[in-house]
């Protein structure tokens, strides 16, 4: 075979053969093909996208490059679920418990945060002492005491993705719906989960921006799972406005322990972790997508959730009281509220925007070796739909790095649309 060719091939689309992608992949792993090769078959994919079979051998192929993690060890059917990423993106911290209270397991290997999205790594490490660096016994034998643990990417999982989304990253090849299927699902196939649930975000602060783009990636991820013989389903939720009101790492782990705890009984965040947790309970056999709701619904309402989270926070090294009060968490040294000039009403909120904001006060990287602060983020206190007086608070900023909050106040001020409610703020 010859790489020549297989760019030329594909910069005509003349569909590859499963031979020839297995190879591409294999020998650009190895090293035998270089970085400007690869890329240049990176960016015909991205001009002329690829075909379904061709698809579902690149993530097969991807997917054999390395380790694989057998599960067989973890007593109850397995279940785990990903997001395309989004802001304010707290789930895993409440499906994971929520879903194990329910009796399946939630082994779950998570990544950290880059660029305006968040990572669940980073959020559970906001707790005092809470380990995600642990070795495969320690994460399957927690998994079998509470039936959900979340550790970080170890070991030598799809180093053909690591690879070729770096080139990706810098030739400005990411948004390729194959390519991103390809990237996601040969890390999830990878885990060796028995079922998995995808949560394809849409809207301002998602990579998918349209509902028409976001189907198609769910499509096409949930064929490509079923085609590789996993179970799987694809669910697209709103990403136009941060979901919840926290955006940052320990404001998050506290509003998924507040919700937890029974104080948030509604809204976005609440309807969001209620709609994935019923749907990871029916792939993994537990009833009707009603019955999985209204199970999802008792396991939170009864407090059993609460208890899963408090012990795999116990068994993986952090302070379990944090479920009881959360001002065990990290505080801030600094805040600024941001308020309203005028009575206004609602219109927008920029995802994107706001996690962009959250990450100059501190809590997110723009490259994966920054220092983060784990008391930094938002807090929105002013929903889409919300009419606000002069003077009433937007949101409040947080952080410990920094005290000046002129750039992001503005900033975070530019992202609220909204509409004059005609009042005029006289001073
Ligand atoms: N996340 C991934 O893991 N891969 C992509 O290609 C895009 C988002």
């Amino acid at each position: 075979m010859n790489i020549i060719d297989i760019i030329e091939r594909t910069k005509n689309s003349q569909p590859l053969s499963s031979d020839e992608i297995s190879w591409l992949v294999k020998s650009y792993t190895a090293g035998d093909i270089p970085d400007y090769q690869m890329s240049a078959w990176l960016m015909a994919v991205c001009l002329n996208g690829l075909t379904e079979e061709e698809t579902v051998a690149l993530t097969l192929a991807m997917r054999d490059s390395g380790d694989q993690l057998d599960l067989s060890c973890i007593e109850r059917v397995t279940a785990d679920k990903h997001s395309t990423g989004g802001v304010g993106d707290k789930t895993t911290l409440i499906i994971g418990p929520a879903a194990a209270a329910c009796g399946i397991a939630v082994p779950k290997m998570s990544g950290r945060g880059l660029g305006h999205t968040g990572g669940t790594i980073d959020k559970l490490e906001s707790i005092e002492g809470f380990r995600t660096e642990l070795p495969f016994e320690r994460f399957s034998t927690i998994v079998n005491k509470t039936g959900f643990s979340v550790i970080s990417q170890s070991g030598d999982l799809c180093p053909a993705d690591k690879k070729m989304y770096a080139l990706r990253s810098a030739t400005a090849a990411v948004d390729s719906i194959p390519l991103i299927c390809a990237s996601v699902m040969s890390k999830k196939l990878a885990l060796g989960a028995d079922c998995l649930l995808l949560d394809v975000k849409c809207g301002s602060g998602a990579f998918m921006k349209t509902r028409e783009d976001a189907d198609k990636l769910a499509g096409l991820m949930e064929r490509v799972g079923n085609a590789a013989g996993k179970k799987t389903r694809a669910i697209v939720t709103d990403m136009s406005a941060p979901l919840g009101n926290a955006v940052g790492n320990a404001l998050e782990v506290k509003e998924a322990i507040e919700l937890l705890q029974g104080k948030i009984t509604g809204g976005a965040l609440y309807d969001t972790c209620i709609e994935l947790t019923a749907n990871m309970l029916e792939l993994a056999g537990k009833g009707s997508l009603e019955q999985c709701s209204a199970m999802a619904k008792e396991a939170i309402a009864s407090g059993k959730a609460l208890s899963v989270l408090r012990a795999t926070i116990a068994l993986q090294g952090g302070d379990p009281n944090v479920c009881d009060d959360t001002s065990l968490l990290p505080a801030p040294r600094f805040s600024y509220t941001v308020k309203a000039a005028h009575d206004i009403e609602i219109t927008a909120i920029n995802a994107q925007e706001i996690g962009m904001v959250s990450l100059l006060l501190g809590a997110g990287r723009l490259a994966k070796e920054d220092r983060i602060d784990p008391t930094a983020g938002i807090v929105m206190e002013c929903s889409v739909g919300d009419k606000i007086s002069v003077d009433a608070p937007l949101m409040t900023l947080y952080s410990s790095f920094c005290s000046d909050f002129s750039e992001a106040a503005v900033r975070a001020l530019n992202a609220v649309g909204y509409k004059d409610l005609g009042k005029v703020n006289n001073y």
